[in-house]
């Protein structure tokens, strides 16, 4: 099978520095709030992901000139809703739910109908989370069912709206924010905790916004019809990247790692909290403040005595998408771990709680689900040697990298399809592996 992986062997001791690729949200929010400025915009060390690339075909096809010169991006914006639109226009979000929710949110005042499409994945997602606020300000949007295709026609006379976001999704958030910003007053918005990268760009940029923030929800007010001039925005490493070979490092022997330049965003950084009160051995070096954003060099060396946890829910949004990789790290706790209101994990690429159980079962972890509360039994002991093979995943990027991690740290026979989804986030997965001195065929 020329898509699947086989890995027979666990990683050897390793002591190495790396990078990996740059930010995806981010990424993605540079390129569309670039689309909306004036003049033009240098993004440099862009993720040349899937999902970004999808992000800079879809803002060309809505009449944006973008341009890779000397390694950097250059977009040419012509403002707020400066897009020229052909009939019929569809837009392609392929895997990504960023791309589809935030770009609608900057189409409410589209002159033309488009239509947003994407990949089987993304086709079974749920969108009625982001149509139906965006309705509310006044645009018209059609679907079928509550997912992709989604229609949108804009409209000259937008309202701003109160808008309560209740699940802690940073995509909804982003999406009505970026909607306010083409609607004349003030949008209201009640947001539970997710990561704040908007509001940090809406902020460098000069936008027009106030936060006030709570313990549990963050109030954010935006008034729209402010245009902004064109900026350099330099994207510095992803976390959610960076969280395979944290776990990685953290679960194989006398090794040491240190992961360079990383958005350390607290909002993002779950992983390292919820592992580190595991008792992993993480720490941050080289602090700096970029345009808002917080950035580190993370240091993770081998963890002998890692602990069970009983993971606050508080921090389920600053690691959503890392609960894959740190069930891992359960699975090799001393003690049971419990996790709670894990409901958004079978929200995304993948139903990824339901899978993540299947495949902790197949590999021997004790585990019980309750609703949405897992319970991870772990087995400091755990060690492979059966056959496992990984397959019927949605090609879930993220799910791919997980089961790497599972192989090269606990042993077995393990044959793993669709190494292709790794394109999706982090193309150069496998490479770092090999560099790390990983076998895999
Ligand atoms: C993202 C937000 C999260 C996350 C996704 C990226 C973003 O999704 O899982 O990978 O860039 O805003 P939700 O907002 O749906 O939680």
């Amino acid at each position: 099978m020329p898509n699947q992986i086989k890995i027979f062997n666990k990683i050897s001791s390793f002591n190495k520095t790396i990078e990996v690729t740059s930010d995806k949200s981010l990424s993605i929010r540079a390129i569309l709030l670039a689309s909306q400025a004036i003049g033009v915009s240098t993004i440099s060390n862009l993720l040349e992901s899937e999902d970004v690339l999808n992000a800079v075909r879809s803002i060309k096809k809505l009449g944006i000139q973008c341009k890779k010169i000397d390694n950097q991006y250059k977009i040419l914006g012509y403002g707020l809703n400066g897009f020229t639109i052909k009939k019929k226009t569809t837009i392609n979000a392929g895997n990504s739910g960023t791309l589809a929710r935030l770009i609608l949110g900057l189409l409410v005042k589209s002159e033309k109908t488009v239509k947003i499409i994407g990949d089987k994945s993304l086709s079974k997602r749920d969108f009625s989370r982001v149509t139906e606020p965006l309705k509310k300000f006044g645009t018209n949007i059609m679907s079928k069912n509550k997912s992709l295709p989604v229609e949108i026609l804009g409209t000259n006379f937008l309202r701003p709206i109160n808008y309560i976001e209740s699940k802690g999704s940073a995509q909804c958030k982003s999406a009505i924010m970026l909607a306010a910003l083409n609607t004349p007053g003030t949008t209201f918005i009640k947001a539970k905790k997710s990561r704040n990268h908007t509001e940090l760009l809406f902020k460098y940029l000069k936008l027009p916004i106030n936060i006030k923030s709570g313990k549990n929800y963050d109030f954010i007010k935006v008034t729209g019809l402010n245009q902004f001039n064109a900026f350099d925005y330099i994207v510095p490493g992803d976390i959610s990247s960076s969280a395979f070979f944290i776990v990685l490092t953290a679960l194989s022997k006398n090794s040491k790692i240190r992961i360079k330049n990383i958005n350390v965003n607290k909002s993002r950084i779950g992983i390292i909290k919820i592992l580190k009160k595991m008792n992993c051995k993480i720490i941050l070096k080289n602090k700096k403040k970029y345009k808002g954003e917080d950035t580190a060099d993370i240091i993770v060396k081998s963890s002998k005595n890692i602990k069970g946890i009983n993971c606050p829910s508080s921090l389920n949004s600053t690691a959503i998408d890392e609960f894959l990789v740190i069930f891992l790290i359960a699975a090799k706790a001393n003690g049971m771990s419990t996790f709670k209101n894990l409901s958004e994990l079978n929200k995304k690429e993948s139903p990824r709680l339901d899978i993540a159980i299947n495949i902790l079962k197949s590999i021997g972890v004790k585990v019980k689900r309750e609703k949405d509360n897992l319970k991870v039994f772990g087995n400091p002991n755990l060690n492979l040697n059966g056959n496992f093979h990984i397959k019927n995943f949605l090609k879930d990027h993220r799910v791919f990298m997980m089961s790497c991690v599972a192989a090269l740290s606990f042993g077995g026979n393990w044959k793993i399809d669709d190494k292709e989804s790794i394109k999706t986030s982090f193309p150069i997965f496998l490479n770092l592996l090999k560099k790390l001195g990983a076998k895999i065929n």
